[in-house]
């Protein structure tokens, strides 16, 4: 699913006005109709249409595998993957699209990862997400699992999960442990609110944050997306740090 490399070179310069700098997304929803991201091919090529316009030269897609809402496996999203990527060509977009996953950290995903089913990123690592209820209590012993077996986990949205916000201290333990983490860009922009966006750019001021995302499902967050190229904040952030999201396809 990674063999072919897109040949962009290092890290480019940021350009004002778009999210270049980034290379490539790695958090999206674009393969259609497996889970509460696109629904349709069509609605999946006028997003990835978006990220092009955003600045994206590719993305690594990650639908949601979750026992109880999307118990995707790895042959359903490399079915959905290859009939996107046929629609991108037959589109004529230029646009390098790899497919991975969001894995919930339920039992559904302990056995797949037990079993070695998962479609990792290259370098095996693997987006991850808890509840917004509250994180398993065997968060540690999971990702310490996660390690043992040669994964290197990304936790997604970590800004996102009420029960962390302001804690410091959990969300350093969990870098520790060997987890990186993954802020959304519309997070940033105040889209789950201040409180949240606060926070995220705390984690930024921390040199907490690996990887920025956009977590997109659908149209409406395209739009924000772009609205959020206006805000003169989320281009000196783009600016001033710097983001491992290019290093996942070199
Ligand atoms: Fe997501």
């Amino acid at each position: 699913m990674f063999g072919k490399l897109f040949s962009r070179g290092s890290t480019q310069p940021t350009q004002p006005g778009d999210f270049s700098v980034l290379g490539i997304d790695m958090h999206s929803h674009l393969i259609p109709g497996i889970d509460d991201g696109a629904e349709t091919v069509e609605e999946s090529l006028e997003l990835i249409r978006g990220l092009i316009h955003l600045g994206y030269s590719g993305a690594i897609t990650t639908p949601h595998v979750m026992g109880d809402y999307y118990p995707n496996t790895g042959t359903i999203i490399q079915n959905g993957w290859e009939e996107l990527r046929r629609a991108i060509h037959q589109a004529g977009l230029t646009f390098r699209l790899e497919a991975s996953a969001e894995y919930h950290l339920d039992s559904f995903t302990a056995e797949l990862f037990a079993k070695g089913e998962i479609l990792p990123m290259p370098g095996k690592r693997v987006l991850v997400e808890l509840s917004f209820f509250g994180a398993p209590p065997d968060l540690e012993t999971r990702i310490f699992e996660l390690r043992l077996q040669g994964y290197f986990p990304i936790l997604a949205h970590p800004e996102r999960y009420s029960y962390y916000l302001g804690n410091l201290a959990a969300l350093e333990r969990i870098c520790d442990l060997g987890c990186d983490l993954q802020v959304n860009i519309l997070s940033l922009t105040g889209h789950y609110g201040p409180p949240v966006a606060k926070w995220a750019k705390t984690l930024l001021d921390k040199n907490m944050v690996s990887y920025l995302g956009t977590d997109m499902h659908n149209a409406r967050h395209l739009k924000e997306l772009q609205a959020a190229l206006q805000q003169k904040d989320i281009l000196r952030i783009l600016q001033r740090h710097t983001f491992k999201n290019q290093d996942l396809l070199n």
